[in-house]
């Protein structure tokens, strides 16, 4: 174990524990009326604008965050993750998604080695492959075009693809290219999930993507087996190699489940699950959707937030900004949750995803160097596209507990309407909302303008809203494949500067061990009680009653496995 110093215990996080009693004294109101500090609180970068002047933040506060980021040797940090360091130490792994997109002419080194053009063997393997399946060169066992792709995976193998997939659909570029074929996404081990997927295709025409870092997830490989034997079942065992290929680090368990490694697209260890998506996890999948040139863009656009996030400084880098202001959100003013809103529904899956990119990496209870934190790291990440969030949970956010909100908007719609008589564009009308709600939350509305406005005594209590409640908004020009790529890359850097301050491992995920561990043994259980009739046995009151329920309940399904494919 090294050191145990831990953030908490520097000068730096003592006088900002000290500042939070100023701020508390401010309010939103006042502040938002200083021209002069919203004004160095807004940052531009390639075509993006972040306002951050609706945060309970002084210019006083920024000051005093940055030499927190000092004295946690942020700098240093980032530096030691683009130089391949092994900064995931718990793992023994460097950290090293950024060169997933980086330029091919770059250099970055994982011991020693430059692993760049690794990267981009990969990549035009990809590009290679999905021109050959989209042109209809590649052709499944009875010769048909292969013009519908599932892509099984879970966690990182799954929802970074599938944000990007949601947020591209409606893009016009993109949608073109996707014309005349399907992407879809299998990632619940739940057999409803297998199919909602199924429905509808046609083994013939289906090419299916096995997307996993391991190849060993229960859950893929259990889903990955069920569409083996679907494809099997409809065109006989010699079609797996037409119809079905791979994405993962460990392609000696891809040629072992009957894939040819011809077919399988590599990564490797120093990209993490959640950090994958611009690895084949999340380009081949959409490459075959929308073609290479496309993906190429969504690369692009992380890589300019990369170059961004290494070389400008703290006052005027976005992820550092976020990320110093979430500490002081979560840490110091107390509040643990964070909205995302996006003012887009094709960015609907990115809350889902950084939910698992912010919660799964800074979900941690110890240091770095295993000391136990005498305060809470992570954030509680949630959200829906406004305007849907408005009517749902944003009564909470206006008059019940105070959320930090990022509100996230496009300037120019993927999809602009403007009907003949309205006021304004659908899209105005969208963004209307997105301009106003985080004026609400900041200035909020007082008694006494309720009185001026006559609302009757008995509703005052009621129809106050305290204001002050932080929130950020994100600017987006448009869209398109290279602005979602921004945007990915400007979370997942947000996330780990977040985790470089709080001082611990953002890299690793070993909370989600336990949980798999206990279900192998009910699934022993499972299998003995049903074939041998063996009794529930080694565990606690509550699980036997339950899972005596369950068995019992069930007994009427056959006990010997066949194979069941789903009907629907
Ligand atoms: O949920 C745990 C986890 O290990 C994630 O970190 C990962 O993204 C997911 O499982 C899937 O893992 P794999 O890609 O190895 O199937």
């Amino acid at each position: 174990m090294a050191s145990s110093t831990l953030i908490c215990d520097t000068e730096p996080w003592k006088n900002l524990r000290a500042h939070v009693e100023d701020i508390k004294k401010t309010h939103l109101r006042d502040l938002m009326s200083d021209t002069k500090r919203c004004q160095s609180m807004m940052v531009e970068f390639d075509g993006l604008l972040l306002d951050y002047s609706r945060q309970c933040a002084t210019l006083e506060t920024m000051d005093k965050l940055f030499k927190l980021a000092e004295a946690e040797n942020l700098k240093q940090k980032i530096g030691r993750m683009y130089n391949g360091e092994r900064i995931n130490s718990t793992e023994n792994r460097p950290v090293l998604h950024v060169a997933l997109r980086a330029p091919r002419d770059s250099v970055i080194q994982s011991d020693g080695k430059n692993v760049v053009p690794d990267v981009w063997k990969v990549l035009d393997k990809i590009q290679v492959f999905s021109e050959t399946v989209r042109s209809g060169s590649w052709v499944g066992a009875t010769g048909k075009a292969l013009t519908d792709v599932i892509s099984v995976g879970i966690g990182g193998s799954f929802l970074g693809p599938l944000f990007v997939h949601t947020a591209l659909q409606t893009d016009p570029e993109a949608s073109k290219f996707a014309k005349g074929r399907q992407l879809r996404f299998l990632a619940n081990v739940d057999p409803v999930d297998v199919a909602r997927n199924i429905t509808g295709l046609n083994p013939e025409t289906t090419l299916v993507v096995v997307v996993s870092k391991t190849f060993t997830t229960a859950e893929t490989m259990l889903n990955a087996r069920t569409l083996r034997e679907w494809i099997s079942a409809a065109l006989g065992p010699s079609a797996v190699a037409k119809h079905m290929v791979a994405v993962s680090t460990n392609l000696t368990l891809v040629e072992q489940f009957g894939i040819d490694p011809n077919n399988a697209f590599a990564f490797w260890d120093w990209v993490g699950g959640r950090y994958s998506v611009c690895s084949a996890v999340g380009v081949l999948p959409l490459s075959l959707q929308y073609g290479f040139s496309v993906v190429e863009k969504f690369l692009k656009g992380a890589s300019s937030i990369d170059q961004h996030f290494y070389s400008a400084p703290f006052e005027k880098n976005i992820p550092v900004l976020l990320g110093l202001l979430s500490v002081w959100n979560v840490s110091f003013l107390g509040y643990p949750a964070r909205a995302i809103l996006p003012y887009s529904q094709a960015l609907e899956k990115f809350a889902p995803h950084i939910q698992q990119v912010s919660m799964e990496s800074n979900g941690k209870g110890v240091s770095i160097d295993g000391v136990p934190l005498p305060f809470e790291a992570g954030e509680i990440d949630f959200g829906e596209p406004g305007t849907n969030g408005q009517h749902s949970f944003y009564q909470l956010i206006h008059q019940g507990r105070v959320i930090p909100c990022d509100f996230i908007g496009v300037v120019k719609s993927q999809q602009p309407v403007y009907l003949k008589g309205e006021v304004v564009s659908n899209h105005d009308e969208l963004m209307s909302n997105f301009f106003a709600q985080p004026d609400a939350l900041a200035y909020g509305k007082t008694p006494e303008q309720l009185q001026n406005e006559n609302v009757p005594q008995h509703l005052i209590p009621h129809k106050t809203f305290s204001g002050n409640r932080p929130s950020l908004s994100l600017l987006l020009p448009s869209l398109n494949a290279y602005n979602i790529g921004q945007l990915l890359a400007i979370y997942e850097h947000r996330i780990a500067v977040e985790g470089f301050v709080w001082g611990i491992n953002s890299f690793d995920q070993w909370g989600v061990e336990l949980g798999k561990s206990l279900a192998s043994q009910v699934r022993k259980q499972l299998n003995s009680a049903r074939t041998k009739g063996k009794p529930v046995e080694g565990f606690n009151y509550s699980t036997t009653t339950l899972l005596k329920r369950y068995l019992e309940a069930s007994s009427d399904i056959p006990s010997d496995p066949c194979t069941l494919l789903p009907q629907m």
